[in-house]
Order: structure tokens, then C-alpha cells, then sequence
């Protein structure tokens, strides 16, 4: 039997393929390379010396869908495909909605004529809005997101709870990430995003490297220790891990089941800038900026109920991540190619 990964060449699909394939899972990737190469399947047979089959395709894409569910012996998806640019869902709301939930729904579709009703889908702490508890449990009420990305997230939990509800044979886990860094320990992948990095630690490795003259540090006046947004940062081989644990669960029959996959700790900008920096030794030049819009102060999670249902906990510290984040953008100054 075989894990369809929707997604599986980009960044945190990729080193769930290495896990998947590490614990003796037949692997199929289905990834229409939007925001990644196909060198990463490539990445992953070096890593694990075993084959990964791999169609380049699209999620909407019902026919390819449903000859990928008839050529291969399907029993569960772990389904990454979307698009994940905060920024950029403001501007392309169109697409967002389209390709993540339009998506998801044709995904959903093949699963119910192929009779495969075994899902873990990536979503995201973005669904607790500003979180009414700290740390966030899973039965913090969701919130209000600031962006389309965030409601496709959110739409997506909601549809997939109504299609468990309607039939009882789904087995559906939604994972909330909390906020994923670091790479693989060969150097071999990592986060390659394209342009101009959002996300913080990509933006930092980039400064490193010389490619980025200084970070912009948005807000120094929080309501956190120091005034920098805090949260939960976990390295992506954990986040890969914790699919692999999800997975049992969904193979037991486990129904429908939420679960946060973060640390349980909370760290400001600038303990990142300062674990990088004695991580890696490279110094980070920043200046203060004003708040960036749509920023919460402070998001980390509460992760017992991974740890007691699951029997998975992150292993990895704040120092492996920065020094792996920083040896995959070494390695790979251009990123996959
Ligand atoms: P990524 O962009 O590296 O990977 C997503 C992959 O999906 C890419 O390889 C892309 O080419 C593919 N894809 C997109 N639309 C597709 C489509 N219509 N059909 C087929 N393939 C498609 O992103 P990532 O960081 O690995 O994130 C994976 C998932 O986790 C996403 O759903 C993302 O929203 C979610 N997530 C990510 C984070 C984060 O901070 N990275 C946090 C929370 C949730
Ligand atoms: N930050 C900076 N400078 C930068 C980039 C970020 O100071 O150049 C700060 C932010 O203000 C925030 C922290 O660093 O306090 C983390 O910011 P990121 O952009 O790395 O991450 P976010 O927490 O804003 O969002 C990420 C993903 C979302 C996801 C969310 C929760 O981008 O998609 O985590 O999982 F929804």
C-alpha cells in the first residue's frame, strides 16, 4: 500500500517523503512544481536510497487523479499541495480560495471514487486567529484570520469536518503547524522560497549568506519579554515525524482528530538572531520596523495532546535549527537546482 503526498517536492512535504520512506512506506508524490523542483524528488531518493514515484500534476486535475488512485495501490493521502504566501493571498484571493479549496474539494472527490477516505491534511495555527488562550490548545476557539490564505486553512477544517460528520468512514487528522524551520540534516533540503523571503528564518539564513543587506525586525513593542513577536518554532524533520505518528492514528481508524504540531515554546525575533548567530557564528545585522501588518505578539502552543495521543514529541532544539537552516543555504546558495 502506498502514502499519495499531494505537495511532496516542496518543503515540508519533501522531508515527509524522507520519514515516510525511512519507516518502510511505499511513497507517490503528485506536485505541479509551482513552488518547487523536481530535483527535490531527487533529493529525497539520495537521501533514503529508495525509489519515490513521482507525477507531475495538478490537484484539480480529476482525471489524472482518478488514474493515479487506479495505477497505485492508495490507502492514505497526506495532502501539502497549496499555495502559502500570506502577502500574495492578498493580492490573488481568486487563486488562493481556487487552488487550496477548490482543490481540496477535487482531492476529496477522487478519494470518495476511489473508496480512500484516509486524509491528513496541513493546516495551520493561522486558524486560532489572536489566539484567545496561551499556550494554544486544541480546543482554543478559531479565530478571526487576517488574510485569504488563513480562511482557506480554516474553510478547508471546516469542510473536511463536514464531510466526516456526513460519513463516519473518513478518517481525517488536521495538523496545525505551528511555525516550521530548519532542514534536513544532509543539507539536501530545506525551504527554497522563491523572491524575496516572508517568513523569518529564510529571511535570516539570506542576510547571512549576503544576498540581503540587514532584517527588518517588525515591532519592538509587544506585549512579550522584549517587545519582538514571539512563537513556536519547530524544525521541519519533527513536523516531518509527526505525520508519520499521524498516520498510525488514521490507520487505527482514529475518526476525526485535531492536533497542534509545535514545541510548546515560545521564542522572541531576537533570541532567533541571537541562537542563530551563536548557532552558526555568522552575525545578523537588524534594524527595528514598525509592526507588520496582520502580526500577532505572541502564538505557541500547548502540545500535549500529540505527546499523549499521538506519542509524538518535537526532539529537535532551537540551535539545530538555525545550524540546519543555515547549512541548507549554504549548500544551496541558489536553492534545489
Ligand atoms: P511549499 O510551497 O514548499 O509546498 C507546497 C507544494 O504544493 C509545492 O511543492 C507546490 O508546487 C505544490 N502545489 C501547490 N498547489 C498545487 C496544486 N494545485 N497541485 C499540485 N501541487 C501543488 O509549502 P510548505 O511550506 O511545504 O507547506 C506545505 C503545506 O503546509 C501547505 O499546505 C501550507 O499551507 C501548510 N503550512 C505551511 C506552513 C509553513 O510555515 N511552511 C505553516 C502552516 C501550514
Ligand atoms: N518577522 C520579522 N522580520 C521578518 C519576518 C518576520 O521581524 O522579516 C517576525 C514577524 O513579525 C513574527 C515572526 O518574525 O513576529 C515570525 O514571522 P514569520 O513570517 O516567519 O511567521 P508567522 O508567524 O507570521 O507566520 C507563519 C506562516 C503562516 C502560518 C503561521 C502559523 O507564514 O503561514 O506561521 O503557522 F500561518
Amino acid at each position: 500500500m502506498a502514502i499519495l503526498v499531494t505537495g511532496g517536492a516542496g518543503y515540508i512535504g519533501s522531508h515527509t517523503c524522507v520519514e515516510l520512506l525511512q519507516e518502510g512506506r511505499d511513497v507517490v508524490i503528485l506536485d505541479n512544481l509551482c513552488n518547487s523542483s523536481e530535483k527535490a524528488v531527487d533529493r529525497i531518493r539520495e537521501i533514503t536510497g529508495k525509489d519515490v514515484k513521482f507525477y507531475r500534476g495538478d490537484i484539480l486535475d480529476g482525471p489524472l487523479l482518478d488514474q493515479i488512485f487506479a495505477d497505485e495501490d492508495v490507502s492514505c493521502v497526506i495532502h501539502f499541495a497549496g499555495l502559502k504566501a500570506v502577502g500574495e493571498s492578498v493580492e490573488k484571493p481568486w487563486e488562493y480560495y481556487h487552488n487550496n479549496i477548490t482543490g481540496t474539494l477535487s482531492l476529496v472527490d477522487a478519494m470518495r471514487r476511489a473508496d480512500v477516505k484516509n486524509l491528513i491534511f496541513s493546516s495551520s495555527a493561522t486558524v486560532y486567529g489572536n489566539p484567545a488562550e496561551i499556550p494554544i490548545t486544541e480546543n482554543c476557539p478559531k479565530g478571526q484570520c487576517t488574510n485569504p490564505y488563513g480562511w482557506t486553512k480554516s474553510m478547508i477544517e471546516q469542510i473536511l469536518t463536514d464531510i466526516h460528520t456526513a460519513d463516519a468512514e473518513w478518517n481525517t487528522i488536521l495538523l496545525r503547524y505551528f511555525n516550521p524551520i530548519g532542514a534536513h540534516s544532509s543539507g539536501k533540503l530545506g525551504e527554497d522560497p522563491t523572491g524575496i523571503p516572508n517568513n523569518l528564518m529564510p529571511y535570516i539564513t539570506q542576510v547571512a549568506i549576503g544576498k540581503l543587506p540587514e532584517l527588518g525586525v517588525f515591532g519592538d513593542d509587544y506585549d512579550t519579554p522584549d517587545g519582538t513577536g514571539v512563537r513556536d518554532y519547530i524544525h521541519v524533520v519533527d513536523l516531518a515525524k509527526g505525520h508519520v505518528a499521524a498516520l498510525k492514528k488514521v490507520e487505527a481508524n482514529g475518526g476525526l482528530c485535531v492536533y497542534n504540531l509545535g514545541t510548546g515554546v515560545g521564542y522572541s525575533v531576537l533570541d532567533i538572531i541571537r541562537n542563530f548567530e551563536e548557532a552558526t557564528g555568522v552575525k545578523i545585522p537588524y534594524q527595528i520596523k514598525p509592526r507588520r501588518a496582520g502580526d500577532i505578539a505572541t502564538c505557541y502552543s500547548d502540545a500535549t495532546k500529540a505527546k499523549e495521543e499521538l506519542g509524538w514529541t518535537a526532539g529537535l532544539g532551537i540551535r539545530e535549527m538555525c545550524a540546519d537552516s543555515w547549512n541548507f543555504q549554504k549548500n544551496n546558495p541558489e536553492g534545489i537546482q
